[in-house]
Parts: C-alpha cells; sequence; structure tokens
C-alpha cells in the first residue's frame, strides 16, 4: 500500500510493542505470499510462523488456531487491513500493552461508528458497553483492530459460541473480558490516525494520507528495517544490507539512509 506492502503497516505496530514472535494467520491461497515476503522474520531479528485459516470463521478463531504458538504468554492480535499512525505511538504502546491483566483495546471517534465494533469507558478508562456493528451506536468510539491479551483469551476463545453468521467474533471475547470486569479501552485522541483499508475508498484515502505524509516530512511510515533498527532487533550494519539489496529503489536507498545516521 503506497510505497510498501499493506502487512508492513500491522506489522510494525507489533514491534513498536517490543514484540517478536510472530503469526502470520492468512487464507491458503494468500498465506504462501506473506511467507516468501517475510520469510522466518529473522533478518527484522523476529521470528514468524505462520498458519492457515481455512475458512472465514471470524477474527477470535486467531486464538484457537495460535493457541500452541502463544503457549502461556500473553498475546496481541491486529487485524491486516488496520493502520495506526501518530506521534508517540510507541509511547502509548508502552503504557498500556506491558504487563496486560485482562485485555486492552483502543478506541478511535469516528464518523460512522456502526460500521465497526462500538464501545464505551468510564472515566477510568474501563470498558462497560462493547457491541459489533450496532444499527443505533451507544458511542462514536470504534474499537480498532489492535487487542492486547492476557493468556485467557485462548480458553474464552476456545468455549465461544459462533455469532449468527457463523463466525467467532472478537467482540464477543472482549465482552467476556467486559462481564470480567478486566476490559480497558484506551482512547487514540483526535491527532491520530486510524485508517482501515477494507474497501477501494478507505484504501485510496489510506495510500494518500500516507504518500502526504511521507513526501511532506522525508520520513517513511511503517519502514520495518527502520522500526527494527530503532526497536534493537537489528544493527544499523545489518540495516544497510537490507537497503543494499534494493539499491535502485527510493526504499532501498531510504534504508540505507537510516542505518548511515544511525
Ligand atoms: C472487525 C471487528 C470490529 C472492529 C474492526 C476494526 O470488523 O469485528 O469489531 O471494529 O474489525 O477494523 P471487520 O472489519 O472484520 O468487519
Amino acid at each position: 500500500m503506497s510505497d510498501k506492502p499493506m502487512i508492513y503497516y500491522p506489522l510494525s505496530v507489533l514491534m513498536l510493542a517490543g514484540i517478536r514472535e510472530v503469526l502470520v494467520i492468512s487464507t491458503p491461497i494468500d498465506l504462501p505470499h506473506f511467507q516468501r515476503l517475510l520469510g522466518d522474520g529473522s533478518h527484522l531479528g523476529l521470528s514468524i510462523d505462520y498458519a492457515e485459516q481455512s475458512e472465514p470463521g471470524g477474527i477470535a478463531q486467531a486464538f484457537t488456531i495460535g493457541a500452541d504458538h502463544i503457549g502461556t504468554d500473553s498475546a496481541a492480535l491486529v487485524l491486516g487491513d488496520n493502520i495506526f499512525h501518530g506521534h508517540d505511538f510507541s509511547q502509548v504502546l508502552e503504557d498500556n500493552a506491558r504487563d496486560v491483566q485482562g485485555c486492552v483495546l483502543f478506541g478511535y471517534a469516528v464518523r460512522d461508528p456502526e460500521r465497526y465494533g462500538v464501545g464505551e469507558a468510564d472515566e477510568r478508562g474501563r470498558l462497560i458497553s462493547i457491541e459489533e456493528k450496532p444499527a443505533r451506536p451507544r458511542s462514536n468510539r470504534a474499537i480498532t483492530g489492535l487487542y492486547f491479551y492476557d493468556n485467557d483469551v485462548i480458553d474464552i476463545a476456545k468455549n465461544l459460541q459462533p455469532s449468527a453468521r457463523g463466525e467467532l467474533e472478537i467482540t464477543d471475547v472482549n465482552r467476556v473480558y467486559l462481564e470480567r470486569g478486566k476490559a480497558k479501552l484506551v482512547d487514540l485522541g483526535r491527532g491520530f490516525a486510524w485508517l482501515d483499508t477494507g474497501t477501494p475508498e478507505s484504501l485510496l484515502q489510506a495510500g494518500q494520507y500516507v504518500q502526504t505524509l511521507e513526501e511532506r516530512q522525508g520520513v517513511r511510515i511503517a519502514c520495518l528495517e527502520e522500526v527494527a533498527l530503532r526497536m534493537g532487533f537489528i544493527d544499523a550494519e545489518a540495516c544497510y544490507r537490507l537497503g543494499a539489496e534494493i539499491p535502485k529503489s527510493d526504499y532501498g536507498r531510504y534504508v540505507m539512509s537510516i542505518a548511515g545516521a544511525a
């Protein structure tokens, strides 16, 4: 998307949260493409595994498919069509995503909340209601596609009943945490950009947003090599080598320049 594959955007979010073990879940047709693109992730200081979701069984199925991968750890989930961008986002992640007890969700005010999961929080940031695509939303706060959970999420997903459309809904997982009084909703604020790319219009808008910022500032959003370098997952030399593999592209030259400046 714009100057890089779409998956770079959500993957960069996980990396900024300090996550280095990643499971990419996709359809049997798409999965090999991701595998060819990202390999085992070691060039970025990551460990990337792959798993198929053979039928569209819902987002929460990620936790039954990924149960072994998660083991006894906590887990984060990010949707492949979501873009997050904003000043100090890594600080927001650090403040909210470490030592998660229960779940942490991120809310963002939108004009058309009925397209999304919609949540409400009390003054302490505790989630007090959540609905999936409600005809009459109780707030304008969309629940974005970035979720942090403690290990209970595996059991919760395993015991979930499919919704009317036959899917394991992530909103139903979040409702279980709400009922346990263990769901937090963090507001991303109006200075922040949360974009999804699930429709042609939204994909175009997201491309324009990324292009505008990158052209204006000369920095790249979600450049994985840069994120890996800044997070200390790889050193400057390794970063430079990655850029030097594609020296004729602006992207490759950018990666080399970032490494040179480090
Ligand atoms: C999914 C979730 C929804 C969330 C949205 C974010 O919806 O079910 O709760 O707000 O992602 O992108 P979908 O895009 O699958 O319709």
